[in-house]
């Protein structure tokens, strides 16, 4: 294929995968959003494969059926809920890519690039590894953390804000050793010690972030990925992929800074790790205790207190994805509304494992979109809601966030539902969310439990309605 012709794929990839960003900014165009992304994907991999800079098409197949192939299984195999560490897994591939290109343009024997293009690729190089080796050590860390086999709470080691500043200071450091190696393969050791320091400070950072602060490490690292994908870019001189890692890299960042707000934490401390902590976003004292009895319903009388309401709030969280409860969630909100009942939807910024992890939950069941809304849009209107049902939810409707301000997820902003006359929380046991923090709102007066596997006790909740 002639390179003119590659350009032109490669802009035309550009401007689809620009369209797909866009089409995924909102529920309706999201699907159309994809569409336009995974044809931008085969138009790049086409052009890449058919251009000059593949030589052996030997490789490039047998790497293709691997790699489709491992891709294929494990799409086909993943359930929604396991999502967000299949991303965080797929992140820490990029950043492992990165660090091979970049190790693999350093040892190339023909390159031929002299004076300041030397400089200039050396310096690609070396920041194409770090950044790509962080994302890698970062992403498996946080694959750890969101699948359950490293522990939620962060590990905090002493000083750990000078341990960040010294390994700074060596990769500056090692950075100016590496560029200054003129004598053949001086620059070797140089690159070797900063990828350990790099893979140390990814492990750091991702293991001193914890609880509640989760979601902001997953788009973070997804901002990350792009970044090291378009440091690759630099090292291979491939524009689209230089232009795709910005895309993913910058809207990773704005997804970031988005998520940050809607927590109330400030970017730079989250990075710089230690929230949920005795010290870090809480006052410093122990946690409240809580005290008080829990009310528990059954279906049938959760039935007819949705019957003889007029204002109905769904708050779906995690625990509506484990039990796959969205369709009957969908079947008793046909119900209502059919009953004339004003069935509305509360979706907190982190409820779930993922960005917008409830809204796809509830795309998929054919939720109308204009009864969903964000929590800002709704907080204000519990005083009015009858009855509340949160699904499968807990740390996104804990009380101590506001009330206690050592609560480890103190000034995160929650869904106010104990502020409506009735909430009915449907969970397995008393166990707590994500953060690992005690819920007062199940020991509230006006709060009623109903246990068990949320999409059972919704089952039998429908079954009623319809009696
Ligand atoms: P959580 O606080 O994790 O609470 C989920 C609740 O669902 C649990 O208390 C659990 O209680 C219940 N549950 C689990 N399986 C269930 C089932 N089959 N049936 C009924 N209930 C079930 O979830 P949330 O309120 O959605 O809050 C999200 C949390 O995850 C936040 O702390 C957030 O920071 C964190 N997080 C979010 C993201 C993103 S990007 N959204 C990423 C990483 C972490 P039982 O075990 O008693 O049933």
């Amino acid at each position: 294929m002639s390179s003119g012709l590659v350009t032109v794929s490669y802009i035309g990839a550009t401007i689809l995968f620009i369209l797909a960003l866009g089409g995924l900014s909102s529920q309706e165009t999201a699907r159309r959003g994809n569409v336009y992304g995974m044809i931008g994907m085969v138009i790049a991999v086409l052009a890449t494969i058919m251009s000059d800079a593949v030589t052996s098409y030997f490789i490039v197949v047998i790497a293709m059926v691997v790699g489709g192939g491992v891709g294929f299984v494990l799409a086909k195999k993943v359930e929604m809920t396991q999502m967000p560490e299949l991303v965080a897994i797929l992140h820490s591939l990029v950043g492992m890519a990165a660090v091979f290109v970049g190790y693999a343009n350093f040892m190339d024997p023909t390159s031929e690039l002299i004076g300041i293009e030397k400089s200039i690729h050396e310096m690609e190089i070396y920041v194409g590894v770090l950044i790509g080796a962080i994302t890698f050590s970062g992403s498996v860390i946080a694959f750890g953390k969101l699948s359950g086999r490293i522990g939620g709470t962060p590990v905090t080691i002493p000083g750990r804000q000078w341990l960040n500043l010294g390994l700074l200071i060596a990769t500056i450091w090692l950075g100016s050793l590496f560029l200054d190696g003129t004598a053949e393969g001086a620059g070797t050791l140089p690159l070797l010690l900063m990828t350990l320091v790099a893979l140390a400070f990814g492990v750091h950072m991702v293991m001193a972030i914890g609880g509640a602060d989760m979601p902001v490490v997953v788009s973070m690292l997804n901002s990350y990925s792009g970044w090291a994908a378009a440091a690759t870019g630099f090292m291979l001189s491939n524009d689209l992929l230089i232009v795709t890692g910005a895309l993913v890299g910058s809207s990773g960042a704005i997804l970031s800074f988005i998520m940050c707000r809607a927590m109330n934490r400030k970017f730079i401390a989250v990075i710089a790790g230690g929230f949920g902590t005795d010290s870090a976003s809480s006052g410093g004292g122990p946690a409240m205790e809580i005290t008080g009895d829990v009310t528990s319903i059954d279906a049938d009388d959760t039935a007819d207190l949705l019957n003889s309401a007029k204002e109905v709030m769904f708050i779906p969280g995690y625990g509506m994805a484990v039990a796959q409860a969205q369709h009957t969630v969908k079947e008793i909100t046909k119900t209502l509304r059919a009953k004339g009942v004003n069935v509305r939807f509360g979706i907190h910024p982190v409820a779930g494992r993922m960005p917008g992890h409830m809204n796809v939950l509830l795309a998929e069941a054919k939720v109308p979109y204009d009864i969903v809304f964000e929590m800002d849009e709704i907080n204000d209107d519990f005083p009015k809601v009858d009855v509340t049902m949160v699904v499968g939810a807990n740390d996104i409707v804990n009380p101590s966030a506001l009330e206690d301000p050592n609560s480890p997820i103190a000034g995160m902003p929650v869904l106010e539902c104990w502020n409506g006359a009735t909430t009915i929380v449907l969970k397995r046991t008393m166990a707590s969310g994500y953060a690992g923090v005690g819920n007062p709102l199940f020991v509230k007066e006006n709060t009623r439990m109903l246990f068990g596997d949320a999409k059972d006790t919704l089952e039998a909740v429908l079954k009623h309605l319809h009696d």
